[in-house]
């Protein structure tokens, strides 16, 4: 690559990380990895006028963002707009179509779209860089694609969403509810009007296929992740949680065995001392397990305007300063196809909460049933509720931790516990993370 060169940037959406970037080039007017230096020749969004922390007037701007893409003034292509498809695929498939080398936040387009996109920027010799769609500020994606590229991964299992980390934490801190915390979180700007993304649990599993993908050297696939949010978690599972010496988090994890992949996110109990349960606020944290370096523990900011536009400028960076890596550690040609596992298979510890009928027998009407189902209970707390939460339904909680267990064995368990005469309502299931 030329040395010192100037290398223009078009920067296609102008939100939060958007903003951001400007701001930090605008901070580092001399931003010059290796001697080259970026300057920004085009800015890109849905809106010009819209109010915003940084002053775009001195900018060259371009309504259509596949105009910017393809434009002879850029030399990068900067994808902030977000969404896996619609203008945001469409102007990075121009990019990468022209030629252009393109650095993208967006999780979603790289979760769904990854291995095609690959192909494309491949088939060009172009970088495609996307540090900043997982983890934030945090090199999740460095570390894995580039980093551990001598290793071999088994299993990542980590926080991907600091919307929820947030909501739980602040759930466990001041005794409110899942409804409560999140309208807060929404009036301080800290959860999106449209809360879908990040409380359903699919930012995080965007995030967890991308990592699965450079991981295990796969293509990505966000429609085999089995998800499961936070939206139903509710305050007295936290506070039971507890008492059992566990907190919740919403964990994304993918496991790789002889049979294939497994991506999956759930709220999940880690034990109150480990790192994630430790990992409070809107933090990130990631546990990486190598078959030759053992595990590895990052943790950081995952959102933000600073941290993830440091993480798009350190893609510019490598962008500027050296050749091109496969975009997920092997060549597009030689991603295997993504081999899903049955999530029925897998084999857990599980934390089960009823709502029974507090009367003789009822404890050991439970067990019988679950050690006639195979299941074996590793603890059981019945506590004395004041004031109980109507999601009792006018019973009493019992909660129980189980054994590791095929999850098959323990759904069919859970249907023989609910036709219970003196269960009142269906048992809440929470995994106890395999960490
Ligand atoms: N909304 C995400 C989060 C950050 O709450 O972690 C961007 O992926």
């Amino acid at each position: 690559m030329t040395k010192h060169k100037t290398w223009r940037l078009g920067v296609a959406g102008l939100g939060t990380v958007g903003t951001g970037l400007l701001t930090f080039l605008a901070d580092h007017a001399k931003y010059a990895p290796a001697g080259g230096q970026a300057v920004v020749t085009g800015v890109s969004a849905r809106s010009r006028s819209r109010p915003r922390p940084f002053d775009i007037s001195g900018l060259p701007w371009v309504d259509d963002p596949v105009a910017l893409a393809t434009s002879a003034e850029i030399d990068i292509f900067v994808e902030l707009i977000g969404g896996s498809d619609g203008p945001a695929k469409a102007a990075v498939e121009a990019a990468l179509g022209a030629g252009k080398p393109v650095v993208t936040a967006n999780k979603a387009l790289i979760a769904e779209h990854g291995a095609e996109l690959a192909v494309l920027a491949e088939a060009k010799g172009v970088p495609l860089l996307f540090e900043a769609a997982v983890m934030g500020g945090v090199p999740a994606v460095k570390i894995v694609r580039e980093a551990l590229v001598g290793d071999d991964i088994r299993s990542i299992a980590g926080i991907l969403n600091g919307t929820c980390n947030f909501i739980l934490t602040e759930m466990e801190a001041t005794g409110r509810s899942f409804g409560e915390v999140l309208g807060e979180a929404q009036r301080l700007g800290y959860a999106e009007a449209d809360p879908t993304m990040d409380v359903g649990g699919f930012d995080a599993a965007h995030k967890i296929s991308i990592l699965a993908a450079l991981a295990f050297g796969c293509a990505p696939n966000f429609a085999a992740a089995e998800i499961e949010g936070i939206e139903n978690v509710d305050l007295l599972d936290i506070q039971l949680a507890r008492d059992l010496g566990y907190r919740i988090k919403l964990v994304a994890s993918a496991d790789r065995s002889s049979d294939g992949v497994l991506v999956r996110v759930h709220p999940s109990l880690a034990p109150l001392a480990h790192p994630l349960a430790q990992a409070g606020g809107a933090l990130n944290a990631l546990f990486i397990d190598g078959a030759r370096t053992g595990r590895i523990f990052i943790q950081g900011p995952g959102a933000g305007a600073g941290p993830t536009a440091a993480a798009v400028a350190a893609d510019i960076a490598d962008v500027m300063t050296t050749g091109t890596r496969p975009v997920f550690q092997v060549p597009a040609s030689q991603l295997e196809p993504f081999k899903p596992v049955d999530p029925a298979k897998s084999i857990g510890r599980a934390y089960l909460r009823l709502s029974v009928k507090d009367e003789p027998g009822v404890i050991a009407a439970v067990s019988e049933t679950l050690a006639e189902a195979g299941v074996s209970i590793e603890s059981f707390l019945q506590k004395p509720i004041e004031n109980a939460p109507a999601i009792l339904k006018g019973g009493v909680p019992i909660v129980l931790t189980t054994h590791a267990v095929a999850e098959s064995v323990l759904k069919a368990a859970i249907e023989r516990i609910a036709a219970l005469p003196a269960v009142l309502d269906r048992p809440r299931l929470l995994r106890i993370a395999r960490i």
